[in-house]
């Protein structure tokens, strides 16, 4: 599904290049889930943002079911994201004037307003899996979204009234409102102590077996390594 050729990424910095990325070749396969390991600073979290259509490689190539990530336009680009890709971060990035409910509709509502030639026959495509697009349907979606990670009592609670591991569930539902089917998630257990870190793993990893979501996974927590697929470990920009 997602296939990673050859990538690069140097950072120009004052007088000295950062090669970060030197060289990284990679196959994910539908339906896997996959944890990336390695010490801080092995380039981790560059490679994710490069394969989410975050941040573009110095050289190299990213494929999406063989379509050429950074050939697209930017605004093609940011249509994937939205439609196909989901992200989770260490540190949530919640919106913070938005209530719990708001911050997971955004997606749905730039999917709804940004996109209006690309998206027919994706929204054609989407309805029929059963993915509401009306303002009314995609309220219901992320009302369920949030229920079903126990957040029912929260619906209107903003990013600062919510504990981290709230936070972090938030984040994931919001992640899932356009039906993602590429999940990429940045030390998503990093804040949250072991049992609630233990809950968001749950989520993630019922996540793929339910709805056949792709799971990649930047973390130190050995847990997650335990139970994924596939681990990969990266030092100095390589895999070893
Ligand atoms: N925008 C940037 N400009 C310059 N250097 C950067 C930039 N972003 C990251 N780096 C550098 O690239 C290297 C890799 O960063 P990255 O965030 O990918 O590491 P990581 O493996 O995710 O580490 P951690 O486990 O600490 O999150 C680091 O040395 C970092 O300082
Ligand atoms: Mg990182």
């Amino acid at each position: 599904m997602l296939r990673v050729e050859g990538v690069h990424k140097i950072y120009k910095t004052g007088k000295r290049d950062l090669r970060v990325l030197r060289g990284i070749d990679l196959e994910i396969k539908k339906s896997e889930t996959l944890t990336v390991v390695g010490p801080s600073g092995a380039g981790k979290s560059t490679l994710l943002h490069i394969m989410g259509g975050l941040d573009r490689p110095s050289k190299g190539r990213v494929l999406l079911d063989d379509k050429e990530l950074y050939r697209l336009s930017d605004k093609k680009r940011a249509w994937v994201r939205n439609n196909r890709i989901g992200f989770v971060f260490q540190f949530y990035h919640l919106l913070p004037e938005f209530t719990a409910l708001e911050n997971v509709l955004l997606p749905a509502l730039i999917w709804a307003q940004g996109f209006p030639r690309l998206r027919s026959g994706q929204a054609r495509l989407k309805a029929s899996l059963g993915f509401a697009r009306d303002r009314q349907g995609s309220k219901n979606r992320a009302e369920y979204l949030l229920r079903e990670f126990g957040l029912g009592e929260r619906l209107r609670h903003r990013p600062g009234e919510l504990s981290g591991g709230e936070q972090q569930r938030v984040a994931i539902a919001r992640a899932l409102i356009n039906g993602p089917e590429l999940l990429f998630c940045d030390e998503p257990t990093g804040n949250l102590d072991s049992s609630m870190g233990e809950e968001i793993l749950n989520i993630l990893f019922n996540l793929n077996k339910n709805n056949n979501t792709t799971v990649v996974v930047v973390t130190h927590d050995k847990e997650i390594a335990k139970r994924s697929s596939r681990v990969i470990e990266m030092r100095d920009g390589k895999f070893i």
